[in-house]
Formats: C-alpha cells, sequence, structure tokens
C-alpha cells in the first residue's frame, strides 16, 4: 500500500501547542519535504558514491576497503557529494530551530500563561536548586539552541515548545505519528505481543522530555501511575501543561535518571525512549545501575534505541548510523551505540538469561484511535529483575 505523505496541518495540536500561521506551516512542510528527501534519495546517493568513486580511491591508494566505520569518515570527508549532503543536513536542523523559535517566542508570554493549569489532574515537580549534568551543558543538543534545559525567563516552556512542534514532528516527517508518540505505542505493542500477562502498576518514563512517549502508557494501563523525569524545567513544565490539556493524569518530575529519589523496589517498569543516545557512558552505567535500584523483583526495564554498531558488518552501513555523532551535535551517539548495554546491566545486577535484545516494529499512530505498523522498526533493550 502507497504510504501516505505527512504535512505540518497532521501535528497533533492541543492546549498548550503553538499557534502557526499560514507561512510557518508552509515553511514547516518544505522542512519535511527535505528531511524526507536528505533521508531517502539524496541520502541514498551517499552510498553509489562511496562504492562508485570514494572505495575505489582508498582501495588504490591503500590495497584494501575501509575496515571501519572512522575509516570510511575519513575517506569521505573531502568528497563534494557528502560535504553537500552533510552542510543541506545540518542547515535543515540549524534552519528548523532557527524558524521554530521565532514561532514561539512571538507567543511565549502566552505560552507560559496557558502552562499554569487551574486544577491539574496530574502533578508539576520542580527543584530549584537543580544541577543540569556537567556532560549535558556544553552541547545544544542535534542543534536545538540551549538544548532541552535553557531558561531565559521567569517559568519558561520555550524549549518544550520548540521540541513539541517544529522539532520532533519535522524533524521525522511525521513518521512517529500526530502526538510523536509512536515509541511508546511501539513498546506497548512489543510488550502485549511477547509479555501478554505483564500488567505494571508504577511506571517510569527516563528523559520524558515533554512526554510525548510518557502519556501512552496511562492510556495502556490506567490504573498505574505514571511518572515522567527528565532534567530540564521548561520541557516539564511544557509536558505537564500539554498533559493536562490531553486529559491525562500523570507526574513530571526534575530528576537526574542517574540517582533518583525513589525508594529501592519501587517500581515496575521502568523505561525510556531515544534517551541513553543522549547521554554520556557513565551515564548509561548509572541510569542502568539505578533502574535495577528502584525496580521491584519481576519488574521490567526497557530502553528504545537504535542498534549498536556491532549489529552491522557493513563499515558503510556503520558510517551512516554514526553520521550524527560527528556533525550533528549528538556527541554521546557514538559512544553508546559501541556499549554493550547487556554487559553493563549484568555489573548492574540484571541476569544474562533475563536481558533480550531485539528488534521490534514501530507502531505509527495514523490518528489518535487508529495505530498501524509504520515504516521502520527500533532496538528494543530489555532487562527482567528476577
Ligand atoms: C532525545 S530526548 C528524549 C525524548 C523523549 N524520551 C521522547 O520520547 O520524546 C533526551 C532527554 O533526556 C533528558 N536527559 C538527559 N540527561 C538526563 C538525565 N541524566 N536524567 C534525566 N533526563 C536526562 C534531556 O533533558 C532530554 O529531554
Amino acid at each position: 500500500m502507497e504510504q501516505q505523505v505527512a504535512t505540518f496541518s497532521g501535528f497533533g495540536r492541543h492546549g498548550i501547542s503553538p499557534e502557526t500561521v499560514h507561512d510557518e506551516d508552509a515553511r514547516s512542510n518544505f522542512m519535511m519535504d527535505l528531511y524526507r528527501h536528505l533521508g531517502s534519495q539524496a541520502g541514498a546517493g551517499r552510498r553509489d558514491v562511496f562504492e562508485g568513486r570514494v572505495k575505489p580511491a582508498f582501495v588504490k591508494e591503500h590495497g584494501r576497503a575501509p575496515k571501519d566505520r572512522h575509516e570510511v569518515r575519513k575517506a569521505v570527508k573531502d568528497d563534494p557529494y557528502f560535504q553537500f549532503w552533510g552542510h543541506l543536513r545540518v542547515l535543515a536542523n540549524q534552519t528548523l530551530f532557527y524558524e521554530n523559535s521565532q514561532t514561539v517566542e512571538r507567543q511565549l508570554d502566552t505560552l507560559i500563561d496557558k502552562a499554569k493549569p487551574g486544577k491539574p489532574k496530574g502533578k508539576l515537580e520542580l527543584d530549584s536548586n537543580f544541577e543540569i549534568p556537567k556532560y549535558q551543558a556544553p552541547f545544544d543538543m542535534h542543534w536545538m539552541p540551549g538544548s532541552f534545559f535553557t531558561e531565559t525567563t521567569k517559568d519558561d516552556v520555550a524549549a518544550g515548545a520548540m521540541y513539541d512542534s517544529g522539532g520532533l514532528y519535522v524533524m521525522t516527517s511525521g513518521n512517529l505519528g500526530p502526538l510523536g508518540d509512536g515509541g511508546a505505542y511501539s513498546v506497548i505493542n512489543y510488550l502485549r505481543e511477547n509479555y501478554p500477562d505483564f500488567n505494571p502498576k508504577r511506571i517510569l518514563d527516563q528523559g520524558c522530555t515533554v512526554g510525548h512517549n510518557t502519556l501512552p502508557f496511562k492510556d495502556a494501563w490506567p490504573d498505574a501511575e505514571v511518572i515522567g523525569l527528565d532534567i530540564g524545567a521548561p520541557v516539564l513544565r511544557y509536558a505537564h501543561a500539554r498533559a493536562e490539556s490531553l486529559g491525562c493524569d500523570v507526574t513530571f518530575t526534575q530528576q537526574n535518571a542517574e540517582h533518583t529519589k525513589y525508594d529501592d523496589e519501587s517500581f515496575d517498569f521502568v523505561t525510556s525512549t531515544m534517551f541513553l543516545h543522549e547521554t554520556s557512558r557513565k551515564a548509561v552505567h548509572n541510569i542502568i545501575a539505578e533502574g535495577y535500584r528502584i525496580l521491584k523483583p519481576g519488574g521490567l526495564m526497557l530502553h528504545l534505541e537504535q542498534p549498536p554498531f556491532r549489529w552491522f558488518d557493513d563499515p558503510f552501513e556503520q558510517f551512516v548510523r554514526d553520521w550524527d555523532t560527528h556533525n550533528n551535535n549528538e556527541p554521546f551517539w557514538g559512544p553508546m551505540h559501541d556499549m554493550d548495554l547487556a554487559a553493563v546491566a549484568v555489573e548492574s545486577g540484571f541476569k544474562r538469561k533475563d536481558i533480550v535484545e531485539e528488534m521490534a516494529p514501530l507502531i505509527k499512530p495514523t490518528k489518535t484511535d487508529n495505530y498501524a505498523e509504520g515504516p521502520g522498526a527500533w532496538y528494543v533493550f530489555a532487562a527482567w529483575k528476577r
């Protein structure tokens, strides 16, 4: 069946999402097309150029093909096609966030007002003395100005608004669904298929940002207490207001996932979506150890990511998958995808036999009541505490 091409009109609006005018929508549509093009035809062209031009030159010089992604990266560095593609891809992110920040800035006061719900169903816990982890502070993650935590005014929500409307939806060309919750619905689908009796009562979503992939857990298990945790106050304020406007009773809390305030053995399910790759190696060790500590016996830790490099024999495929590390202000992407998460989990107390690493289909929500399998798949890293 032919895939329908998403446009910005498909973005799932809610009570706190920034309003946009015609020209802003047109720009978002252009950016979605650009991301699609860079990811499909133009992206695939890199393989042709590598095989037809770069690799033969490398073989001529070294008497062998590049042996790993690092050699591929150095070999393509000066090739005009790779330079052109890379510049466009970086400019796409920088332009997206620049345009988006204009949209958010012009209505920031209104958004801040709207983010103060009258009688909330859920909770927002902020910590005015919170210290941003050192490894986060120096980077504008994937060129998002100020990353997820910078505040420039009282009760700031700008980072949340930027990531929600323009950021995630446009960058992923709508592939995660109108509400950007395709990650969580993929996890729920995976669990229902593989562990139909799993019925968690207390759930922690680590690195939740604006709660895109936190709210679906309340939808799947309405009696559960669901908590979204992040380091960034502006994304959490936005997450809370977004959840309220969508009628969802969850708690958002400002804490470091490496060492939380929760008791030992107090959660049934500790999870994350697209989170570990934005933390340092040391943080990944701490986050997995903390997950083990706060899980009840019988509980599950599950992280959703892209697969580790070692799953791919082809150095060029590894290079493509590593591009963001060196060009997209994602410094932890490569180191994290080089890690053996199972070994880290075993160090933390999990048993090897209780760890599963496999691919799960991407469930793309097409509209809020109609979920279908979409293009793509996720790497699931799951560990049961037994
Ligand atoms: C790519 S975003 C995650 C996206 C989100 N899970 C989703 O599904 O939309 C990474 C998030 O991790 C948060 N983060 C980074 N280090 C953290 C830490 N040590 N503890 C908690 N959150 C952290 C960042 O603030 C950011 O919001």
